[in-house]
């Protein structure tokens, strides 16, 4: 069958907001054209981020009911911890609020200033928490991450040769190493087990811990039996525990694949590091049984751990993005290929070929977006990860114009992506009427949340 069918029905529904086009026009006019300040109430299609969206099951929130809300050694803890168990295969469990603070506490107890982590790709949060513990977040993504048309399975991948001359020409300087699955940063793209396997090989080899940064780690699995030779008829369950099984412990940001509207952990093999991580998260995060999180979060999270394992909904999730992406692209948008796990990526510059970069595409494309069907996506590109010089007051590019839109788990059905398609083929008739843009406000750090903008003329 081609028809991808959603492997669930739905018990409980939410409206789905539908403002008017003229009330559109009003709202991203007040917004200043940024859509990180919509109301979510006048957004209809929320593809912001697919963290924190997602729906939960009934199961989810049947045991939601059983949260125990004891401060300290609370059986939903016990519960958490044994679902984190299984799944990754590490002893030592310490619950956190969400996935930065997980990183914060790793870098806090293991990060000396200074000192290298490398990644295949660092997520913006892991980088600035190894930045303001003073350390130096190096990227080594493969070469076919920066190809965006070019199709390879396995593009979220680390640089091996380079990660060994790191390791060789900085030993003193590194710290430990961060394997990020799938690579949000590079496309939502699955890193291969045989990569993992030799990452965690190199790092061994030199002393060096290695950490699996697993907030996608299922949607990877899946990738893994679909596109890398032996695992074709292996579980994904199998594949998960051989995939945590090359490494020292595990970060997650359990909104995404635990499916979680809050919350995440760090697991670790290592006892006496997870007692410093237990000392110091008393500070921010509360007692190591709760780790910011109520008792009926853990319950929550402890069952989308297992679900998120059910094939039928990865290969649904899988081919339901690429869905996505076909149609845009047969609608004339040029997206970056092979798609994503969460989401998939427009490459806004190459889509309105008659803008330049300092026109900012991305911005363009996803006002659009807006404008139209009240789509809200986010531009990844010279807004986001460009720079304004500070001495010379000149805009620098960023690598790419992209704009990215995240599905949310079990939320939209394949009639709204069928909808988002057809106005993607409308919208493609209209491309050089599109307007570029220009800041009018922005913030010296993460201009992107707070900027403002007009339209150029
Ligand atoms: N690691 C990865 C790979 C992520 O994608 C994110 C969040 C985090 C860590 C941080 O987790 O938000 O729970 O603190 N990514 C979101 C996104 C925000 O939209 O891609 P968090």
């Amino acid at each position: 069958m081609k028809t991808i069918i959603e492997p669930f029905r739905i018990k409980m529904v939410e409206p789905l907001p539908l403002p008017s086009e003229e009330q559109r026009l009003n709202e991203i006019k007040k917004a200043h054209y940024n859509l990180f300040k919509l109301p979510s109430e006048v957004v209809t299609f929320d593809f912001l981020t697919d963290s924190g969206t997602g729906s939960m099951s009934a199961n989810q929130w049947a045991q939601m009911m059983n949260g125990d809300e004891s401060y300290a050694g609370s059986p939903s803890y016990y519960r958490f911890e044994k679902a984190v168990q299984d799944i990754t295969g590490f002893e030592f469990v310490v619950p956190t609020h969400q996935g930065r603070a997980a990183e914060a506490l790793l870098m806090k107890v293991l990060l000396k200033p200074n000192k290298r982590v490398i990644g295949n790709t660092h997520f913006d949060t892991t980088r600035a928490n190894i930045e303001v513990n003073q350390g130096v977040a190096i990227d080594l993504p493969i070469r076919e991450a920066s190809e965006s048309s070019k199709y390879y399975p396995f593009k979220g991948n680390m640089d091996l040769a380079r990660l060994e001359e790191e390791l060789k020409n900085n030993h003193s300087e590194i710290s430990f190493v961060i394997m990020t699955v799938t690579n949000n940063s590079v496309g939502g793209q699955p890193v291969s087990m045989k990569n993992i396997r030799e990452a965690s090989g190199l790092a061994h080899k030199m002393g060096k811990l290695f950490f699996i940064d697993c907030a996608r780690f299922a949607e990877n699995a899946y990738f893994i039996k679909q596109r890398e030779s032996g695992y074709e008829e292996a579980s994904i369950i199998s594949i998960v525990k051989e995939m945590f099984s090359y490494a020292d412990g595990a970060l997650m940001s359990a909104k995404k694949d635990a499916f979680g509207n809050i919350g995440g952990f760090l697991a670790l093999k290592d006892g006496a590091i997870a007692n410093d991580v237990r000392t110091w998260m008393v500070v921010t995060e509360g007692f190591p049984t709760y780790g910011g999180l109520a008792g009926r979060d853990l319950e929550a999270l402890a069952v989308g751990l297992r679900e998120i394992l059910e094939e039928d909904y990865l290969k649904y999730r899988i081919k339901s993005t690429a869905y996505l992406g076909e149609g845009l692209k047969s609608a004339g948008f040029c997206l970056v290929e092979p798609f994503g796990g969460h989401a998939v990526y427009i490459d806004a510059l190459k889509t309105l070929s008659h803008l330049v970069w300092s026109d900012y595409p991305g911005q363009s494309l996803s006002v659009e977006f807006y404008k139209k069907i009240g789509l809200r996506s986010v531009e990844v590109g010279s807004v986001m990860l460009g720079r304004r010089n500070v001495n010379t007051g000149i805009e620098e590019p960023a690598l790419n114009e992209l704009v990215r839109l995240a599905i949310p788990r079990r939320v939209y059905t394949q009639s709204h992506i069928d909808y988002i398609i057809e106005s993607a083929f409308e919208m493609k008739k209209n491309f050089t009427s599109y307007p570029g843009y220009e800041f009018i406000y922005q913030a010296p750090v993460l201009r992107h949340f707070t900027a403002q903008f007009k339209m150029k003329s």
